[in-house]
């Protein structure tokens, strides 16, 4: 029996707020495999980003974190800041939706990458540093490297920013890699470009990818399987391919539906936007999350307690009491 690389289970995270408690995640559960990317994606405030930062212990201390994070069979929940830095970076490294915010002005790239690979690689010399250095530039597609090393930030546009970001991500060979909202910030093109490097890196080192955004787009060319997030927990997840062409719980299928390349495929499709809103995390209903807004609900039905996960077949399920009859619907 192989074990999952990440195994989350019943994960929550609360906070006290004037409202009462907000619970930002309630009660989610998934695992990554060795070497897999899986896709999260929810609307804004799904929460996508607390989900990373709980896995890395990044929360602060007002979050009350609760459930477990077992990572190479190690819990990660509860274990102290010093051992969680030797494995965040080491172990697990984050690529961060910002990049400009996330790299220091005023270090020079070549700086900021050594730095990363010493951290963790304390007796390596100067050279060996460098070499390592120039070597992860080029791997990111950087032309020039060793020119590049001596430049500040500033000096890198913001798709080469991000490629600096993969490479100091991947600067110490990392299991898993947690990309949150790696491309937000880039325009389209450079968004593909950054999304091939990443895409790319991953294959060549076999890390597993946890790509967080809030686009279904972006899982589609790079993601193994898909988890889809709302109100704090996981409605469906499936292989990407069930998610996309057999869809079983109605919110993916909204999503879906509002992704402008779906309106090409279906000539005189109007772009269709899910009405409402999502619940917020101080007020989530007793029944399904998502009941409020799905054209599908049954008062009584879907209103009195969270829907279980509903396996619609071995690589898919949803938390929708009617997944069995939606996805048979969509195949039709
Ligand atoms: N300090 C806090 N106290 C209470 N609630 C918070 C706090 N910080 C964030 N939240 C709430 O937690 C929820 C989840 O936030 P999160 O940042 O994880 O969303 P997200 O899915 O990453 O969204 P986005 O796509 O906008 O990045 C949101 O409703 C947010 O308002
Ligand atoms: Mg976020």
């Amino acid at each position: 029996m192989n074990e999952p690389l990440l195994e989350v289970t019943d994960l929550r995270v609360d906070y006290k707020t004037h409202a009462g408690p907000a619970h930002v995640v309630d009660g989610l559960s998934f695992r990554v495999e060795p070497g897999e990317t899986l896709g999260i994606v929810g609307e804004s405030g799904s929460g996508k980003t607390m989900t990373s930062m709980a896995i890395l212990g990044l929360l602060p201390r007002a979050a009350r974190v609760s459930g477990s994070v077992r990572f190479e069979g190690q819990e990660l929940v509860g274990l102290s800041d010093r051992r969680l830095r030797d494995i965040r970076g080491r172990r697990i490294a984050m690529v961060f939706q910002d990049a400009l915010a996330a790299l220091n002005p005023v270090m020079t790239v070549g700086d900021q990458l050594t730095e990363a690979i010493r951290v963790h690689r304390r007796q390596a010399t100067r050279r060996e540093l460098t070499t390592r250095a120039t070597e992860l530039l080029e791997l990111v597609g950087i032309p020039s490297p060793v020119r590049r090393l001596a430049q500040f930030p500033h000096e890198f546009s913001g798709g080469m920013r991000q490629r600096v970001m993969i490479a100091m991500s991947i600067a110490n060979e990392p299991r898993l890699i947690i990309a949150d909202e790696p491309t937000t910030a880039l325009d389209v093109t450079v968004q593909a470009q950054v999304l091939d490097v990443l895409g790319d890196v991953q294959r060549r080192t076999g890390a597993a990818l946890l790509l967080i955004t809030h686009d279904l787009g972006v899982v589609a060319g790079l993601a193994d399987r898909v988890l889809v997030m709302y109100g704090g927990d996981q409605i469906e997840q499936g292989g990407v391919e069930d998610i996309f062409y057999t869809p079983a719980h109605p919110y993916t299928s909204g999503l879906l539906a509002s992704l402008p390349a779906m309106q090409r495929r279906v000539p005189g499709a109007r772009l269709h936007q899910i009405a409402g809103q999502p619940p917020a995390p101080t007020a989530l209903p007793p029944g399904c999350r998502f009941a409020e807004r799905c054209p599908h609900a049954e008062p009584g039905r879907c209103d009195r307690a969270k829907p279980e996960p509903v396996a619609v077949s071995a690589t898919q399920k949803a938390r929708c009491v009617r997944a069995g009859e939606i996805a048979a619907e969509v195949t039709r």
